[in-house]
């Protein structure tokens, strides 16, 4: 069995998916399931992604945006802390922040981002109350590597879930709270696979092999 590969995910936060990342490594073991992770990031504190992280004795890290000069700095910071404990794969479980371009030259095309929607439909930091109001019959989520556009990376995975009429009287929040039921299980399914088997990114369509 080829060594577990490392991760590092960054949340901003409840952490549910990250929690099914820890959840697969523990019950599969890391060698089975191709991957463990290695630390968690944030972009603030006192979230629960970084309490589901402590919980299962991980290290983490948090980077400020506002303790910083420049956007840039903060990158750089992000890079820097993410790249010290030398990841091969990079995880976005919820993490609210567009990184720039030292993070992407450091983690491009090994950076992966789940979204709420199924892209390129309704990207940005609302996808889900985008789609309801857009009247959408069907969404989803998208699993994707990170470019530096907004959620215009190359696809890896979907997953469909229907629009009910009722998603409309909460704004969304039982719409979601399904979507993520969906997009828990394919983020945990398509990581494991980068993992185990590698991949190619053949301009926008990627091959697992
Ligand atoms: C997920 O639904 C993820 O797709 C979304 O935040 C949620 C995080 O849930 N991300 C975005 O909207 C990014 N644009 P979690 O903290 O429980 O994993």
């Amino acid at each position: 069995m080829a060594k577990a590969k490392r991760l590092v995910v960054l949340v901003s936060g409840s952490g549910t998916n990250l929690q099914a990342l820890l959840d697969a490594v523990a019950s599969q073991g890391p060698d089975a399931y191709g991957a463990e992770i290695v630390a968690v990031g944030a972009d603030r504190d006192g979230i629960a992604g970084l309490e589901r992280a402590e919980r299962a004795g991980l290290p983490t890290f948090v980077r400020r945006v506002k303790d910083y000069g420049t956007r840039e700095e903060w990158d750089a910071a992000l890079a820097g802390a993410t790249g010290a404990y030398a990841p091969d794969l990079v995880v976005s479980a919820g993490f609210m922040k567009i990184v720039g371009k030292e993070f992407l030259a450091r983690f491009g095309g090994r950076f992966v981002n789940t979204h709420p929607a199924l892209l390129p439909s309704f990207p940005g930091a609302h996808g889900v109350r985008d789609a309801l109001a857009y009247g959408a019959k069907v969404t989803g989520c998208t699993v994707h590597f990170v470019d530096d556009g907004v959620d215009t990376g190359p696809i890896i995975a979907q997953g469909v879930v229907e629009v009910r009429n009722e998603d409309y009287e909460d704004e969304g929040a039982a719409l979601h709270e399904r979507i993520k039921e969906v997009e828990r299980k394919l983020l945990v399914d398509v990581v494991g696979r980068l993992a185990r088997n590698g991949y190619r990114i053949e301009g926008r369509k990627v091959v697992i092999q």
